[in-house]
């Protein structure tokens, strides 16, 4: 869905104009990640998908992210629209807005270019040592100021400020609490948290940083005293949003700190759970899968691609596979997979299991070991690896996803687009979209404790299901013909837009 730059809009001043006049409201869009451009997760895809979906209900939404120095950056062409000198703490740094130029998003994006801070291939993480970067507070901040020091130079501003998690989250405290933003006071914001447990805490030391503030909001940017991005957006966002009503609830209890401050902003909070881009995640049209299908035919469409997967790892295509795919991290419960694998091959069931993902070193070599144990029963691909993630989606009878936390999960949703059943802890944005077979509308496979009995009775009542061959395709074809699309999701959102902007 490309945009049509030349006749839709020009470029004036600094940024550009939308000739239509459908368009009743702007929404601008500040995020780290925005898919196709630089992805580390979730956040990613939701605001590579969001802006494309809001314009069904005339939102003209655009985006603002850092211009990291990566493959795609390079590859696609962009035009400045802006240059300006801004300042952190005591020094001035300069800072170019360019918009990408070929409109292959669907939306139109703009990027922030500071060279010496945001030019770097990694988005959090530095490449070379893999650690996060030295000066991540420079990083997100600059970033901000000069989001904030663009916007002041335009005559109209957006209607909706709408930041995404703590990398921008100190916008909106900003654009409440500065004197050298005044301006947009009466602009509301919104926070959307795709992610709680990364919250941006800071030594106090560094507020020296930031623009000028006013003393008696000072205190909103601390947080059992220390600088908390996260809380400072919360408490100063006209409204918080979370990918999920589950973990909205969550999130009162379970926040690492944040819990009655979550609980306080209640009335001002709204779950809406995250929705898939159906345009990049159709079996019957996706150009990396072995064999297209549909509705129709996804038995034996997924026939073959589990064929090319078995074949690929020695697997035997008669015995159900189970993948997971994701971070090998805590919070997406993956230090528990691989007790849980060894004692499901070790007690007797059949089954093949395939991981895809990176993350901690001791689960790399965990899986390396078991390779070589468990050959043609076990493999691992330690990568980012989009074309073989689409692969298992299609090829797949199962998805573990045993997650501690996790605030909407899109993983399981793009696992039931293509007939995949999901095998999901029930938390969060996995609990409101996938509910166990026992139900009459169940569509997955679901427990409740985060431990190694429960898990386990998950795989197993799931190979029981895979030998019920009338069972299983039943329940994929529920998978298949659920509805996850954008379009109820950004229904949402637009009546939060519209309801803000009256508040104004
Ligand atoms: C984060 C969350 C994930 C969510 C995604 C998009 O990555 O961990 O659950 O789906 O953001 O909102």
């Amino acid at each position: 869905m490309a945009l049509c730059l030349d006749t839709c809009f020009k470029i004036k001043e600094n940024r550009y104009v939308h000739l239509s006049e459908k368009f009743h409201m702007q929404v601008l869009h500040i995020s780290f990640e925005c898919y196709p451009v630089a992805k580390a997760g979730g956040l990613a895809d939701v605001v590579g998908a969001l802006p494309k979906y809001l314009q069904q209900f005339d939102v003209d939404s655009w985006v603002v992210m850092p211009r990291f120095d990566n493959e795609w950056v390079r590859n696609h062409q962009q035009n400045v629209v802006h240059s300006g000198v801004a300042k952190m703490g005591d020094e001035k740094f300069d800072y170019r807005i360019v918009m990408e130029a070929g409109g292959v998003l669907g939306f139109p994006l703009y990027l922030v270019d500071i060279p010496g801070r945001l030019d770097r291939s990694g988005i959090y993480i530095d490449s070379y040592s893999d650690y996060a970067y030295w000066d991540e507070f420079e990083r997100f901040a600059s970033f901000q100021i000069a989001v904030l020091d663009w916007l002041k130079s335009f005559s109209k501003k957006p209607d909706i400020i709408h930041c995404h998690d703590h990398h921008t989250a100190f916008i909106p405290f900003l654009m409440t609490s500065s004197p050298v933003y005044h301006e947009f006071k009466s602009i509301p914001s919104i926070i959307t948290i795709h992610n709680g447990h990364y919250q941006g805490w800071y030594d106090p030391g560094k507020k020296y940083l930031l623009p000028k503030i006013d003393p008696e909001r000072e205190g909103f940017l601390y947080w059992n005293g220390r600088m908390n991005a996260l809380s400072a957006g919360i408490r100063t966002a006209w409204s918080i949003t979370t990918v999920s009503d589950s973990y909205l609830d969550e999130l009162q209890h379970s926040c690492k700190g944040l819990e009655p401050l979550l609980s306080y902003e209640k009335q001002k909070s709204l779950g809406i759970i995250n929705g898939i881009d159906t345009d990049v995640w159709d079996p019957s049209t996706d150009p990396l899968v072995v064999e297209n299908f549909g509705q129709d035919n996804f038995a034996t469409g997924k026939e073959k691609n589990k064929k090319w997967i078995c074949e690929e790892f020695g697997f035997n295509p008669e015995l159900p596979l189970f993948s997971f795919i994701g971070r090998l991290v805590d919070e997406k419960g993956a230090d528990l997979l691989p007790d849980l694998i060894i004692r499901y091959l070790e007690t007797g069931l059949k089954g093949s299991f395939l991981m895809l993902g990176t993350g901690e070193p001791w689960l790399h070599n965990r899986f390396m070991e078991m390779k070589g144990h468990y050959v043609n029963f076990f493999d691992a691909s330690l990568s980012y690896n989009e074309e073989l993630a689409h692969r298992m989606y299609a090829g797949s009878d199962f998805l573990i996803m045993p997650s501690r936390v996790e605030p909407c999960g899109l993983n399981q949703m793009y696992a039931m687009r293509y007939a995949t059943l999901p095998i999901v802890r029930n938390i969060g944005g996995l609990k409101d979209t996938v509910k166990d077979f026992s139900v009459p509308d169940g569509n997955g496979i679901v427990f409740d404790h985060f431990n190694l009995d429960d898990a386990y009775n998950a795989l197993s009542r799931a190979t029981t299901i895979f030998h019920d061959k009338h069972l299983m395709e039943n329940l994929q074809k529920r998978a298949i013909t659920e509805d996850f699309s954008w379009h109820s999701s950004a229904k949402k959102y637009h009546n939060l837009y519209t309801s803000l902007i009256k508040e104004k």
